[in-house]
């Protein structure tokens, strides 16, 4: 379940990349959006493309004219896009349906549960100094009591509307007024880390455990180290703070169902845990020489208790 298949990028999408690593080992794939998932009669069924391998992308048929049900496969990899919006909660409650007839990647209530940046805040020891308030002179006391700070929509992805708010700037009152929609939304100010200069790491992890990770360094001119903003991307060593994170993340992130999750450390600190649609997997197979992407596959496989097929 994602975005649809034709907006991906067929080199670098992680969606893309299970897809065609599932079709390697021999299993059968389909993909579908959310608006194509149905609750008929208290079973859920979606209207599914086939999908072959291309090359190393994939390419999808059309629709099928029947629904099928889910509980007629083995696994469900749930990734569609944020935001975390009514038609995204909607989804997950259909899927409730589905649970116990089918493994659901992420579990649909880890995923309601889990709000991406608010979802560290459950560790604020692993985190740097964090604020999440509507009240803009909140958060332009923080960013002066910080020395400055980043602000940004607990809903966003990709970088989007993440902001940069110096200490004393004469333009913070306007800019938390615009981020906040005038006092009415909640946003998250967080200490300014200038380590970012040498990266956001993306640690990807699979049932707790690090399939490796990638340091993400911001474009020229820009603090945002996501990949879409043209950050640079290189394989690194999980270093002893990381290991320390995802020691303490790990336990949560099984009981919650956030088996595939990608988490992000910048200066050794945790600044939020991706769980909707994890991205990276494609880098990290491509940059490190292994097959992290097979590694998810098989683990997903051997979990639902399917063999090939
Ligand atoms: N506390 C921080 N200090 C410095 N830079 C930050 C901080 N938080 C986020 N950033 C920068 O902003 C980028 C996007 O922020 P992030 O919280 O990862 O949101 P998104 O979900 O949009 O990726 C990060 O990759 C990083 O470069
Ligand atoms: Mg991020």
């Amino acid at each position: 379940m994602m975005d649809p298949l034709e907006r991906c990028d067929p080199d670098d999408d992680t969606s893309v990349g299970l897809m065609a690593a599932a079709l390697e080992r021999g299993h059968r794939v389909e993909c579908c959006t959310a608006a194509d998932v149905s609750l008929v009669d208290g079973r859920v069924v979606a209207r599914v493309r086939p999908v072959a391998a291309s090359g190393p992308a994939v390419t999808a048929g059309p629709r099928g004219a029947r629904p099928v049900g889910l509980d007629g496969v083995d696994a469900v990899l749930v990734r569609t896009d944020p935001p975390v919006d009514a038609g995204y909660l909607a989804l997950t409650l259909l899927l409730e349906f589905a649970r116990g007839t089918t493994l659901l990647v992420n579990d649909p209530r880890g995923l309601r549960e889990a709000n991406e940046k608010l979802y560290a805040c459950r560790f604020p020891d692993l985190m740097p100094p964090t604020v999440v308030t509507a009240d803009g002179p909140t958060l332009v006391a923080f960013a002066d009591g910080h020395g400055g700070a980043v602000v940004k929509p607990l809903d966003g992805h990709g970088g989007r509307g993440v902001v940069r708010l110096a200490a004393g700037d004469p333009g913070g009152p306007g800019l938390v007024e615009a981020a906040t929609a005038g006092g009415t939304r909640p946003v998250m100010a967080q200490q300014f880390l200038p380590g970012v200069g040498d990266g956001d790491r993306r640690i990807l992890l699979l049932d707790g455990a690090p399939l490796g990770v990638l340091n993400r360094r911001p474009a020229p001119g820009e603090f945002r180290a996501n990949i879409g903003l043209g950050a640079t991307v290189e394989v690194v060593e999980l270093d002893a703070r990381d290991r320390r994170i995802v020691d303490v993340l790990a336990p949560a992130l099984r009981a919650d169902g956030l088996w595939f999750v990608g988490i992000d450390v910048i200066d050794g600190r945790l600044s939020e845990v991706n769980v909707t649609s994890p991205t990276g997997l494609r880098q990290l197979t491509r940059l490190s020489g292994g097959r992290p992407d097979l590694a998810v596959v098989d683990w997903i496989a051997a979990r639902a208790g399917g063999g090939v097929g």
